[in-house]
């Protein structure tokens, strides 16, 4: 830990005492649940229901916690593996069980969302308010040409409207697609051009740390001559002012300003009753080509996931808990923790559109004692920086109000997961190391606070309906040890296809052990206890402060530069964000490595990708190791990266290559 920030004014001793204590918890294996943390929702019954029958207890569980309009007869379809069905011939709608039901039981007035700005900007958006712009947005859209399983993009930053698009998408039977916020635009062309997009919701402009970047004018500028992409409709979230003098540019007869939209719209859009497995959105995620996997979500099971998951985990009583997940709604959290868990439980959450350390190191802390959060959901990269700045900063406010902490999106090192439950819980605050993917739709591995024993750095157990297990390379089943995560048998929240890429879908997922065993792409180690832990990407993923890149999709972003011949990236391990991008890369003749080109290559991967792909370190190489079949060896790249000593290369086509490059590193270091 930090003692050394420039900021830093609390008193050594207290840091020190902190340290202490933290190092004397490390040699703590486990810890009992809090003895003053009661369970609201039991869930011994689950664990045996699901235990005796996963099939019939997801069927109890889909009656008990959804609506629906027609009730289904079949559970699970599994004539077709890995094609699986779930609740085939029911229907429901998903904005109907996030919002109208609320409504119509009497809770309209209730809070869904208290929104907060950075510069101290502030709405309540209740269930009735949603639900009246949801419809609005739902007829609006249909003005617009869109249809049951069209898609719609949504390239929104984290504001109130993001729901209300996603929602209204839901409602009336669209697809959505929704891209995150720091992707550059480039790549949010090739997210719609991919997916057939037929209309795009986007904003004017996108704050940041007290800047604003004109986001509409950026999408123009790579959206123009993009065919398939009929409409865009723009929210008005900064205005004039905040561009600097001008509305964003908008093109007549194609862009159209949601609030007007809105405004016009027929307040009254019936839900559309959907089949079960009808697509409920594409999300792209990183695989191991450059190319991005549209990961796709079906209606009925995804929202069973994500409700009860949300409710199991997070012990929700919606009438009086205040939930914050710091997540983007761009990623799979945002979807199932921030939209649709919450909304389809009724519960109250903040939003927050805004950075931890903006305008000051205490952010999120002040937003914590501002709206009395109970439960709050972030990520170990973010834990790690707050780590970083100083207790002090949660110090200056009155965090009692909080009686459970979530963790996701990477493995938790003990000490951060330490500091999170003593210096933001207080230690009295149950953790609850939640692992999943885009993939599983809903958490799948997690303690069940008040009830499981917890180890730090571990995601413990598998949650009631979910069969997550470990095999060894060859296939067999693994009790105790380090292996190969799958999981063994078909859940509700499960991807269902790539879009449109049925073959890639089987060939990523389902190859490797055959049709009915989902093959994760982490290794974990199964400890005595049964417990899991989660150790990384088995494929060329890797995943910064959490987030999923893979290396091939920045290798081509490099090599698309004029002065680039070839590239290899790495991850290294990294303190601060868990594993970071290393590239090294062989320049065009006559080209020099100079610091320059270092910030070039920089730029130019934030403009393809985003700035979360940019490269924190890049070697230059004169060679790159390869086989005599000229593959790559990305496992020797990983050893140079990381400085340890290198692995056998005599399979390699040119061995002196390997030391040349070692001997520049060790030089650089
Ligand atoms: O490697 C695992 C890691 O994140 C991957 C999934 O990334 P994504 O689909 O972007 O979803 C992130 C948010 C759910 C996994 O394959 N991962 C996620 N949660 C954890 C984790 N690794 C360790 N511990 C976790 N709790």
């Amino acid at each position: 830990m930090s003692t050394t920030d420039e900021t830093d004014t609390s008193p050594a001793p207290v840091t020190g005492r902190l340290e202490a204590e933290l190092e004397r918890l490390l040699a703590v294996e486990s810890f009992d649940p809090p003895a003053g943390f009661t369970r609201r929702h039991p869930v011994e019954n689950d664990v045996a229901a699901a235990a005796a029958d996963p099939v019939t207890f997801w069927a109890d569980k889909a009656r008990e916690l959804l609506n629906w309009d027609r009730p289904f007869t079949t559970v699970l379809n599994d004539a077709n593996p890995p094609f699986y069905k779930w609740f085939e011939d029911g229907e429901l709608n998903l904005s109907a069980n996030c919002l109208d039901r609320h409504v119509a039981a009497g809770r309209g007035d209730r809070v869904a969302f208290h929104w907060a700005g950075e510069e101290g900007e502030r709405r309540v958006i209740t269930y009735a308010g949603l639900l009246d712009e949801t419809q609005r947005l739902a007829n609006g859209l249909r003005s617009l040409g869109v249809g049951k399983g069209d898609v719609v993009g949504i390239f929104l930053p984290m504001i109130p409207q993001v729901a209300a698009a996603m929602l209204a998408c839901a409602r009336i039977g669209a697809v959505h697609n929704v891209v995150f916020g720091g992707f550059a635009p480039s790549a949010v062309r090739e997210r719609m051009e991919v997916s057939d997009a037929k209309v795009l919701i986007t904003v004017d402009g996108a704050r940041r740390k007290g800047r604003t970047a004109p986001v509409k004018a950026a999408v123009d500028a790579e959206m123009g001559d993009l065919k398939s992409l009929e409409r865009i409709l723009v929210v008005e979230a900064v205005g004039a002012a905040g561009l600097g003098g001008e509305r964003a540019p908008m093109t007549p007869g194609r862009d159209v300003w949601y609030e007007e939209l809105v405004a016009a719209a027929d307040p009254v859009c019936p839900p559309e009753p959907m089949p079960a497995e009808a697509p409920l959105f594409i999300l792209y995620s990183s695989g191991s080509t450059a190319k991005p996997k549209g990961i796709l979500h079906t209606t009925a099971g995804y929202l069973l996931g994500v409700t009860y998951t949300y409710r199991t985990v997070f012990d929700i009583d919606p009438a009086t808990d205040i939930y914050w997940c710091s997540a983007d709604v761009g990623w799979i959290t945002g979807h199932s923790y921030i939209i649709y868990g919450p909304l389809s439980n009724g519960a109250t959450s903040v939003m927050y559109e805004g950075a931890p350390d903006y305008p000051d190191f205490d952010a999120w802390w002040k937003l914590i004692d501002e709206y009395k959060v109970t439960v709050f959901y972030t990520a170990p990269t973010a834990i790690r920086s707050c780590m970083k700045w100083g207790a002090e900063y949660p110090d200056r406010h009155d965090l009692s109000s909080l009686r459970l902490l979530g963790s996701v999106g990477e493995p938790i090192n003990p000490k951060a997961w330490l500091w999170y439950q003593q210096v933001i819980g207080g230690g009295r605050c149950p953790v609850v190391d939640t692992w999943w993917q885009t993939e599983t739709g809903a958490i799948m591995i997690s303690p069940v606070p008040g009830v499981t024993s917890t180890k730090p750095g571990s995601a413990t157990k598998p949650l009631p309906g979910f069969s997550p297990a470990l095999l060894t390379e060859q296939g067999q089943p693994l009790s105790e040890g380090v292996g190969v995560l799958v999981v063994t048998q078909p859940w509700p929240s499960m991807l269902r296809t790539l879009y449109k890429d049925d073959d890639r879908f089987v060939e990523t997922y389902f190859s490797r052990f055959g049709p009915t065993t989902y093959l994760v792409g982490d290794a974990a180690r199964l400890d005595a206890d049964g417990y899991f832990w989660i150790i990384g990407r088995i494929d060329d993923v890797i995943n910064v402060s959490g987030h999923r890149l893979s290396t091939a999709e920045v290798e081509s972003a490099i090599v698309a530069h004029e002065a680039v011949a070839e590239s290899a990236v790495v991850a290294q391990a990294d303190e601060q964000t868990g594993q970071a991008i290393v590239a090294f890369v062989t320049l065009t003749g006559g080209r020099v490595g100079d610091d320059a080109m270092v910030a070039e290559l920089r730029d130019h991967v934030a403009a393809r990708i985003g700035k979360l792909a940019r490269p924190k370190r890049i070697i230059w190489a004169d060679d790159l190791p390869k086989t005599r079949s000229g593959k790559i060896m990305r496992r020797l790249l990983r050893d140079v990266a990381e400085g340890r000593a290198l692995g056998d290369v005599t399979t390699l086509r040119d061995p002196a290559v390997m030391a040349a490059l070692a001997s520049k590193v060790a030089e650089a270091d």
